[in-house]
């Protein structure tokens, strides 16, 4: 039952659009997948039609007063604004870093997967995705920094490796709102090939506005424009072959064939 941790350095770079795709892509195939928002901007939640009045939410779980089972709407533990008061209050905790990891204990058993959307910081709620995930998955938008990026968030990871969790592996990162055709794009997918080799997927995911459409119309990128969802279904491929998965991979492989008639 593999929790992965979706993260990056700096904001916008396509983390949660990657973590609603894949949760929508896995469940396809069958997968009982549980997603957990742990930003405060709720984006997660919201791309996957948890009412912004819903109560608990993951900020009520990490202080104590509700359950993780109470926290989770079909499927997803979603989060708000009070995820930021959350977030202070845990500061002056002891243990403070593994609240979310106590808090999935009691459900880890009932999902093949859990997939945690983090905020764009390196701060207190990511260390708490990456102490309680075995496997850290890292989104980098293709610019020019994307490099400096992915180094400081693979400083954090190994940070949390060495203190909290020393089980935790990198998955790998995705190249994420490419556009190819550019020079920048394609300095950034060789520039991160030669550092990190086959840790960078394969896979980049294209730059296009239907993204901002499909979230806005809350229809799944595959439906709403199955061209570029071709490269998420790509991208989920690759994690499972990283994952060990073969099973849910088989199932891929027949979901995108059926699709194609
Ligand atoms: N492949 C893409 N091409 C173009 N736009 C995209 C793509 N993927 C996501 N977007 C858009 O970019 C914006 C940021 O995406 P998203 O919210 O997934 O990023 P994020 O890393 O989660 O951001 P944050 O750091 O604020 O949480 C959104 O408006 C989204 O619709
Ligand atoms: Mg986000």
């Amino acid at each position: 039952m593999p929790t992965i941790a979706v993260l990056s350095q700096k904001g916008g770079t396509g983390k949660t659009t990657t973590v609603r795709t894949l949760t929508d892509i896995f469940r396809r195939l069958g997968l009982r997948v549980l997603a957990v928002d742990l930003d405060p901007q709720g984006n997660l939640s919201d791309y996957l039609d948890v009412s912004p009045d819903v109560n608990p939410t993951l900020g009520e779980v990490l202080t104590g007063q509700a359950t993780i089972q109470q926290a989770i709407h079909n499927d997803v533990v979603p989060a708000n604004l009070g995820l930021a008061e959350a977030e202070l209050m845990l500061g002056g905790k002891m243990g403070r870093e593994l609240s979310l990891k106590r808090a999935l204990r009691g459900v880890k058993d009932d999902y093949d997967l859990i997939l945690i959307d983090c905020p764009p910081q390196l701060g207190l709620l990511t260390v708490n995705a990456l102490v309680a995930s075995d496997w850290a998955l890292l989104s980098a938008e293709a610019q020019y920094f994307a490099m400096q990026g992915v180094e400081q968030a693979l400083d954090v990871i190994e940070l949390a490796r060495e203190s909290l969790n020393p089980d935790l592996k990198w998955l790998g990162v995705i190249l994420n709102i490419a556009d190819m055709r550019t020079r920048h794009s394609r300095e950034a997918f060789e520039s991160l090939r030669t550092h990190f080799g086959e840790k960078l997927l394969d896979t980049t995911v294209r730059s296009s506005i239907a993204y901002a459409e499909s979230a806005e119309r809350a229809v799944s990128i595959i439906d709403y424009r199955p061209d570029l969802g071709a490269d998420y279904l790509n991208i989920a491929d690759e994690l499972l072959r990283r994952l060990g998965m073969p099973e849910a991979q088989a199932r891929l492989g027949e979901f995108v064939a059926d699709r194609m008639g």
